[in-house]
């Protein structure tokens, strides 16, 4: 039944199948696909499908070599046990024993649904499917497209989630195909699904129930239900030296090619470090990968920014991880940042996910933002035509270690001006321009904590500092710099004193840039 290559190449034997891929609608299911699907299932192939939670790898659940075949396409350990998919609830009797009582009441709850439970199994599940344990996975899907299969394999599929082992588990036919194309029967291409994280696992050998995998089935839910439930210790403590109860949740998991370090805080100093890292990798000539969401993704200016969906519904967050995670193997990234979650409801599957895929390396935001003295720099002078424009733009081309809003303003604008014709004409031959600046009035908003205000002589400080109750952060460069240069003023000068004050201004600068560097160690 299985078309069969096997090729020689370098002396290595490859095993490659055709693979069939048929798109099939959820609402209107093609049943010749689904019996021939069925068909490949009870012979002992394997078909991938869709669930609503990721999409699986079935084989026939009661067969051993079609469970050795599973291990084989996913590269997977054979000890990290198989989930068995059934579609009806009196398909338990079979396989399990020793069914505890509340079992149908979650049941009636969350089947079918993104819930799998453990219990004993019986004689007629083979120690491949589980994996060696004497305890099986069960879960009955919603999905309707994995149902139909079920019932056309004969009521038994085993299903992993249909990756390479180690890879975001797919939530798509295209990432089963890019994983799986060659090494498995059949696709069958249901779209899009709709959780976007696997089931939640519950231990019904053991009382109360315990939690091995957190899902879209929250513990809350849960205990609304049946009372108290507990949580496998290791998945709250990621530091644990501890093996995980349920054997895949031990393995690295759902990783994407480049490392991925998860950025905690609150989100305003989760987005300013990332835009830090983001920055100095960028001076660097590395582009980093951004974890982002509706809320933050516009603040970010370097790097290249995935938007995994909205904080205001978690869901499309959950829905997106992996996609996001598999896409960012397509870019040229030398690492990867993530934002953190809120660890409540599906946060918690979220988090815990996300962790997995990190490999748990967590970094702080806020030593990160700590080192930020100031954010932004404004340059003041008299018109914010000539010296305040200048300086700016100087030290908009230096060598900083950190990104800064660098702006110049004027004590005296009335309307927009352009700078004049000798100011651009040294930028130019400093290989600069100002052709794009108009000068803009000061105002009390120039104020603020993390502004540094900088004018080029003590009576434009002592105006602002007299003019304005707020005043915080203003310094002369002279000040600042603890330095005595005189900084000329050449307006309405020749162009030689254009010359003079822009070659003082930039050893100004240069010792400006050094100042603000030392804030942030770190650089190079
Ligand atoms: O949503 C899902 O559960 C998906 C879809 C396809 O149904 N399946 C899935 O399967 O995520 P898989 O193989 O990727 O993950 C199964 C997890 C593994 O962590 C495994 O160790 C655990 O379930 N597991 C299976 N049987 C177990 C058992 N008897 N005792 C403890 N853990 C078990
Ligand atoms: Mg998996």
């Amino acid at each position: 039944m299985q078309r069969q290559f096997f090729f020689r190449k370098n002396h290595v034997i490859i095993n490659f199948m055709e693979t069939i891929i048929s798109t099939i609608d959820k609402n209107n299911i093609d049943e010749s696909i689904i019996l021939n699907a069925g068909q490949i299932l009870k012979e002992g192939g394997l078909v991938a499908f869709p669930t609503e939670t990721v999409y699986g790898l079935g084989a026939n659940a009661l067969d051993e070599e079609a469970a050795k075949k599973t291990y084989a396409a996913k590269g997977r350990p054979s000890d990290n046990p198989l989930i068995v998919h059934i579609a009806e609830l009196n398909a338990l009797d079979k396989i399990v024993t020793d069914i505890p009582e509340m079992t149908e009441k979650i049941a009636q709850h969350f089947w079918p649904g993104p819930l799998t439970m453990i219990f004993k199994k019986s004689e007629s599940v083979p120690y491949g499917t589980t994996g060696g344990l004497d305890t099986v996975a069960v879960r009955m899907p919603s999905d309707k497209i994995a149902r139909a299969l079920i019932v056309a394999a004969g009521g038994y599929v085993s299903a992993p989630s249909a990756n390479t082992s180690g890879r975001p588990s797919p939530t798509t036919a295209q990432h089963v195909k890019a994983d799986l194309d060659g090494k498995i029967d059949m696709i069958l291409d249901g779209g899009s699904v709709d959780i976007g994280l696997e089931s939640t696992i519950l231990d019904m050998t053991v009382m109360p129930p315990m939690i091995l995998r957190p899902g879209a089935i929250t513990a809350d839910m849960l205990e609304e239900v049946i009372g108290e439930v507990t949580v496998d210790k290791t998945l709250l403590d990621s530091s644990s030296t501890q093996r995980p109860k349920a054997p895949g949740m031990k393995y690295r998991h759902y990783a994407p090619d480049a490392k991925l370090t998860i950025v905690e805080g609150t989100l305003r100093e989760e987005v300013l470090a990332i835009r830090q890292l983001a920055y100095e990798a960028h001076r660097q000539g590395r582009q980093v990968g951004i974890i982002a969401t509706n809320e933050s993704e516009r603040y970010y200016t370097h790097g290249i920014v995935k938007n995994i969906g909205t904080r205001e519904n978690e869901k499309t967050i959950a829905r997106n991880l992996y996609a996001v995670l598999r896409d960012f193997n397509e870019e040229d990234i030398s690492e990867i940042y993530s934002e953190s979650f809120a660890v409540q409801g599906i946060g918690n599957a979220i988090m815990n996910r996300l962790e997995k895929a990190a490999g748990h390396v967590r970094i702080s935001a806020a030593p990160i933002v700590a080192k930020q003295k100031y954010r932004r720099i404004v340059f003041v002078s008299q018109t914010d035509t000539s010296r305040g424009p200048v300086a700016a733009e100087l030290l908009r081309n230096a060598d900083l270690y950190q990104e800064y809003a660098i702006e110049s303003r004027g004590m005296i604008v009335l309307f927009p001006e352009p700078v004049n014709q000798k100011v651009e004409a040294i930028m130019k031959s400093g290989k600069m321009t100002l052709q794009n600046h108009t000068s803009k009035a000061f105002m009390e908003e120039d104020l603020s904590e993390e502004t540094l205000v900088l004018t080029f002589d003590e009576s434009q400080k002592n105006k602002i500092l007299s003019e304005y109750e707020t005043s915080q952060n203003v310094y002369s460069i002279n000040e600042f710099l603890d330095d005595t240069t005189e900084i000329p003023n050449p307006y309405g000068q020749p162009l030689t004193a254009y010359g003079e004050f822009y070659e003082i201004m930039k050893a100004l600068i240069g010792k400006l840039a050094n100042k603000l560097n030392s804030f942030t160690e770190g650089g190079k």
